[in-house]
């Protein structure tokens, strides 16, 4: 299995290219279930997250070809073409390796009026239901059993706009609510609605497909349920978790960094918290500029939040930052209950860190020392590989392929700017 090896010490400068965010992409693929025509998505990141879902959607008789764009710094183009749904079942197999595939339950639902679906696991991050994408799929008139394992939904004459009050801010519901509604009958409201930019984006291709839907980056989003959608051409946002993990791996090595396609609107409570560490982040022509202005950063408080707060998936990150601060920051998770499995890792590389429930008190310290480490979930690898920057002597990262899921050639993009790093095979 391979592993990553970082020798850290060296600063980091040049220029990283940004890919297309992940979890823009995944909603935006589940979508081309809604037509028959063709959803051309371009700017899609090359991830084994998206390789996933691609099976998936295979699955159900959506032809997929990927064409062009493919030199190493482009995204690739891919057309999806689900002339028919062949099949409404979403088998445990295909499912279990990634939760985000209960995104396709909603537009199977509304344009084939049956969907059936494995029940998504619990994950490393905490049991994570999906109780909210059914209640809402219920406001819509569905008729749903949970049954040997599977999510059972049925609406024979179709979904039925309906008015959905999330009792708190679900990214993935907010998603797959989203894509049913556009073919459901009459008028759906989603209050306290996900604004993150990610479901922005779906929101603007549905537009594209034809989909009447207003109030996008607000909590509350209404739409107007059409017979049918068409296809489009819609290109991804760039990944504002990966902008936020090269930005920390800048400032963790004292560099001087220029995140190539990154956008600095979509990560506002980010770039204030670095700011407030002692980072700069500027915009340029082509990106953001991160330098680490003054030697060591400052130790900072963050709490993560719904957008636009302070997002989850860069805490880890974030941590494996403080963990060299002069002074200590206060870490607080408040979407996951169990985000912090990074912690004992970092505590074996010599970081100074207390539990307190769902806050993480970080004491800086001087350095770190390189050691083996074990990656738990996606964004808890990466700042293993973050602190091996940082961390005087060898650090090896084992379990990558939970880093793969999200992070397009890492080790690659870190070693253009000089870091001592690499992929190993043993
Ligand atoms: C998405 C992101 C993930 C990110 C998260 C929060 C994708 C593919 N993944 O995940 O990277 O960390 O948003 O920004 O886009 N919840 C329920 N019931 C539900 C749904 C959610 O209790 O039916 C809870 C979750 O357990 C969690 C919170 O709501 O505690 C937020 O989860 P949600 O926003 O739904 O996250 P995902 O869409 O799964």
């Amino acid at each position: 299995m391979p592993r990553i090896r970082v020798v850290g010490g060296q600063r980091l400068a040049g220029q990283i290219s940004i890919s297309g965010a992940k979890n823009a992409a995944l909603p935006l693929m589940a979508a081309s279930l809604l037509t028959d025509e063709t959803l051309t998505l371009e700017n899609l990141p090359r991830l084994a997250d998206i390789a996933t879902l691609s099976s998936l959607l295979e699955h159900h008789g959506v032809a997929i070809e990927v064409n062009g764009g493919d030199g190493p710094n482009k995204g690739r183009v891919a057309h999806f073409h689900a002339a028919d749904i062949v099949d409404t079942t979403a088998p445990y197999d295909l499912v279990r390796k990634m939760r985000a595939s209960v995104l396709v339950l909603g537009p199977i639902l509304a344009r084939c009026g049956e969907a059936r679906v494995s029940q998504p696991g619990g994950c490393a991050i905490g049991t994570r239901p999906v109780d909210l994408h059914l209640k809402g799929l219920q406001e819509l008139g569905a008729e749903i059993e949970l049954d040997g394992g599977y999510i059972e939904a049925r609406a024979p004459n179709g979904l039925v706009g309906g008015q959905v009050v999330f009792p708190f801010v679900s990214v993935g519901a907010t998603e797959n609510l989203m894509m049913a509604a556009a073919l459901a009958k009459g008028r759906t409201t989603l209050l306290n609605a996900a604004r993150e930019p990610e479901v922005q984006d779906l929101g603007h291709c549905l537009q594209a497909m034809g989909a009447q839907i207003e109030g996008i980056g607000t909590d509350t989003i209404t739409i107007d349920g059409v017979e049918a959608l068409h296809g489009a051409v819609h290109s991804v946002l760039p990944d504002r978790i990966e902008t936020g993990t090269f930005a920390a791996a800048a400032a963790i090595t004292g560099g001087d960094v220029e995140l190539l396609g990154a956008d600095l609107t979509h990560i506002g409570s980010f770039v204030d918290v670095m700011k407030a560490a002692g980072i700069s982040m500027e915009p340029t022509d082509a990106g953001i500029r991160v330098v680490a202005i003054n030697g060591r950063v400052a130790g900072v408080d963050a709490m993560t939040e719904p957008y636009p707060g302070f997002p989850t998936d860069l805490q880890a990150q974030f941590m494996a930052l403080m963990t060299v601060a002069d002074g200590a920051a206060m870490v607080t998770e408040t979407i996951f209950e169990n985000r912090f499995m990074h912690v004992p890792e970092l505590a074996r590389m010599g970081a100074n860190i207390t539990l307190h429930g769902g806050s993480a008190l970080v004491r800086g310290v001087e350095r770190l020392t390189g050691a083996p480490v074990m990656a738990t979930d996606l964004r808890a690898s990466v700042s293993l590989v973050l602190a091996g920057l940082a961390a005087e002597g060898e650090t090896i990262v084992n379990r990558v392929y939970h880093l793969d899921r999200g992070y397009e050639r890492v080790e690659e993009k870190l070693a253009a700017c000089g870091a001592d790093i690499e992929r190993i095979w043993d």
